[in-house]
């Protein structure tokens, strides 16, 4: 995001890149993942860092915005797409496999993510949908896990691992965005069943679903 005085406006935007995501890196589990949204910009930045802390690259996501408003300018493509950079420390990391396939209509989930923007909740300008954090949390965690978002804005990240259950720990340097953020979440209610919430996201029955194949068939949390 750049804002008035942010790195980015300084110029030292790589600079801080290695110092956040060498943080991140240092609290990451050895079988945990991070998750990196940004703008074209940053993007060559942020690959080089993860290269340099000699981090496993996972995936390159695509998500595709079908509703990116249109430019004014005619002298460029129309920006609908955001990168999402998936990272590990090693090979042997968290991925629930299943569940990428039950939210991907029974089939291999592909690293184009087609999802609409949506209108904001919040007065956050770069706010996400929730349907995105969905997806990562559900297949990036387990229930219990710590979930940490250092750029935590409008708190979309907490209020959706909260409803699923998950621990988490925002960071915010602006205190409006904190406070929305503080309120979204303390106003979220924990989802208790993991079929209810899983039919309700795929428009599908726990039996298309194929839960009762698995341990998760009675799961409630
Ligand atoms: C792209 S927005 C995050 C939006 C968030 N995902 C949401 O759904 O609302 C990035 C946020 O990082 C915050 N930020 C920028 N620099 C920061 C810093 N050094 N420490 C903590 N937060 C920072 C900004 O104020 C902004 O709210």
């Amino acid at each position: 995001m750049q804002e008035k005085n942010t790195p980015f406006r300084r110029g030292i935007i790589h600079e801080f890149n290695k110092k956040w995501i060498e943080g991140c890196v240092r609290v990451l589990k050895d079988d945990g993942t991070i998750w990196i949204s940004g703008t074209l910009h940053n993007h060559p930045s942020i690959g080089v860092v993860l290269k340099k802390l000699s981090l496993w690259i996972i995936n390159d996501i695509i998500w595709f915005k079908p509703n990116a408003p249109p430019l004014i300018q005619k002298n460029r493509f129309v920006p609908s797409t955001e990168l999402i950079w998936l990272a590990s420390k090693s090979k042997r990391y968290y991925f629930n496999y299943e569940m990428a396939v039950k939210l991907s209509n029974g089939k291999q989930m592909r690293n184009l993510w087609e999802m609409p923007a949506e209108r904001h909740k919040t007065s956050h300008p770069t706010e996400k949908p929730e349907k995105l954090l969905e997806r990562i949390i559900l297949i990036g965690s387990k229930e219990g896990d710590v979930i940490l978002d250092p750029f935590m804005g409008s708190g979309t990240t907490g209020v959706v691992a909260k409803r699923l259950n998950r621990n988490f720990i925002g960071i915010e340097i602006d205190e409006k965005y904190y406070n929305i953020a503080k309120n979204r979440i303390e106003s979220t209610p924990i989802e208790n069943n993991l079929v209810k919430f899983l039919e309700k996201l795929t428009n599908k029955n726990a039996l298309q679903l194929d839960f009762y194949s698995n341990t998760e068939k009675e799961r409630c949390y």
